[in-house]
């Protein structure tokens, strides 16, 4: 059986964090050998980017903005991915390039291409062998989000802003159908878990 590369992806508020932890418990229950990360985040480097960009700073150029998800990707990568995945590992990570397609391909207007350019420089054109999208409308995710803390400086963009992330997530996944699962995570939380559970059980054992 091959490590396999695993992403969740979903605008904010969409429910990753609680679907994430709840596989943790899972997989730890198998015993199956898998590594959770995050980006921005996952290594040193990650947190201090990640520090930086989603505090309340006021200002980052889009292309700074972009550099710098894809300088933490690239140490994710170099650090934890691919030494996890080269020692027979999963790795399952909240969130990887269709983010950055996302927010700063589209809605950051960068363009879809130079941004994908970028990042497949920053990963040596690795993409997950399977992308889970929660799938959820924008003023449902906000309001998620308000009511557990004070929005960050990307969760306060206008909501034009999550509803073009919303598209382009829903545009890469019809663009990808060969890896994306559209989960529609306006259901509950065990709902959500309970399909993605079964997709990914499968998945990893149709492969073993
Ligand atoms: P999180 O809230 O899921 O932890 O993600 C952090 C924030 O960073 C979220 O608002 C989405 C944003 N983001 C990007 O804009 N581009 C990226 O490449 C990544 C990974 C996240």
């Amino acid at each position: 059986m091959s490590a396999k590369f695993i992403s969740v992806e979903g605008g904010e508020g969409s429910g990753k964090s609680t679907l994430l932890s709840r596989l943790k418990k899972l997989f730890e229950d198998k015993k199956v050998p898998v590594v959770f990360s995050f980006e921005p985040g996952g290594t040193e480097l990650g947190k201090e980017i990640r520090e930086s960009l989603i505090k309340n700073r006021n200002f980052f150029s889009a292309r700074a903005e972009a550099l710098l998800y894809a300088a933490a990707r690239a140490q994710h990568m170099d650090e934890l991915i691919i030494p996890s995945l080269q020692s027979g590992k999963h790795v399952i990570v909240d969130r990887f390039v269709d983010a950055s397609l996302a927010y700063q391909g589209v809605a950051r207007k960068l363009g879809l291409k130079r941004v994908r350019d970028l990042n497949e420089w920053a990963t040596n054109g690795l993409y997950p062998d399977r992308t889970y999208l929660l799938d959820l409308d924008p003023q449902i995710g906000l309001s998620r989000a308000k009511s557990r803390q004070a929005l960050d400086r990307i969760e306060r963009e206008a909501l034009s802003f999550h509803q073009q992330i919303r598209n382009a997530y829903l545009s890469l996944s019809k663009m990808h159908p060969e890896r994306y699962v559209l989960i529609d995570a306006s259901q509950k939380p065990d709902e959500v878990f309970g399909l993605v559970q079964k997709d990914l059980l499968g998945y990893l054992s149709a492969d073993g």
